[in-house]
């Protein structure tokens, strides 16, 4: 990756933890950190609880000023009101989040979250100051067709299309293709190279070389601490969404500590 580009290694937790297995994990996962003097100016290390635990991780943070980040999975597209079960950007940015999970793909699987939901989504992260995590990615389906870069690209084009230089300068895009998640099939360096190269060519052309120079672009997709190093040589990988191996915190260090190591 560009020495000017932080990266993120951001464990996505799914469904898992209850808030006493999250704060045991933050604890544990500083204290490995620290044994090994992790350099957090050279890698920014985020966790996304459930909801239900963020208020845990938020006083464990700020209690013990904690380099950590956090953040949540996904979020509403409205402010406040009757919507039973939802919860606002506001309430997320109160409770210390900075980034939010934004169009995942099991979000768009398993709830009616489309295109123009997931624009809503992105401007109400942002509207809240935090950052979204925009996930895109195509299907084993797109890529049997060969348009596997085509699909992708427009879904960064379609969430994008109307947001200001300043808005986009703000996204992190996180590109996981749907085929990669939890199966063990791990794109290849050069295939994560080509998707995130694609991406910044395309904020490039909308948004000049400045947006594009700067929004970090992840890898998200069966990451373990036996493929991060290849990943992260790719000159436009700037860090990793990291699902199943987020859940293991000796794995999860050693995978941000890997990610240091092959930054300039
Ligand atoms: P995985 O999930 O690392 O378990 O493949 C990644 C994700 O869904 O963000």
């Amino acid at each position: 990756m560009e020495a000017t580009r932080i990266p993120l290694v951001a464990g996505n937790w799914k469904m898992n933890f209850d808030h006493l297995e999250a704060t045991y994990f933050v604890q544990k996962l500083t204290w490995l950190l620290r044994d090994a003097h992790f350099d957090y100016t050279r890698c920014e290390v985020a966790l996304m609880p459930s909801f239900t635990s963020l208020r845990s991780v938020q006083v464990l943070v700020e209690a013990d000023k904690l380099r950590i980040r956090y953040g949540a999975q996904s979020v509403s597209v409205t402010t406040q009101g009757a919507f039973t079960g939802d919860v606002s950007a506001d309430m997320l940015a109160r409770l210390g989040c900075s980034y939010v999970i934004v169009g995942h793909s099991e979000r768009r699987k398993y709830h009616p979250e489309d295109d123009a939901n997931i624009v809503d989504q992105v401007r109400a992260v942002l509207a809240a100051g935090m950052r979204p995590i925009l996930c895109v990615g195509e299907s084993f389906e797109e890529r049997r067709q060969g348009i596997e870069l085509e699909f992708a690209v427009g879904q960064v084009r379609d969430v994008t299309r109307d947001l200001s230089d300043t808005q986009a300068s703000q996204l992190i895009i996180a590109y996981e293709p749907v085929w990669a998640i939890g199966t063990g099939m791990v794109a290849t360096p050069q295939t994560a190279q080509d998707a995130a190269q694609a991406f910044r060519d395309e904020l490039r052309e909308s948004f000049g070389a400045q947006v594009a120079d700067s929004v970090r672009i992840l890898y998200g997709g069966s990451v373990t601490s036996g493929n991060a190093s290849q990943l992260i040589e790719q000159k436009d990988v700037d860090g990793f969404l990291i699902g199943g191996a987020s859940l293991d915190v000796e794995e999860l260090s050693r995978i941000a500590r890997l990610t240091v190591k092959k930054t300039r």
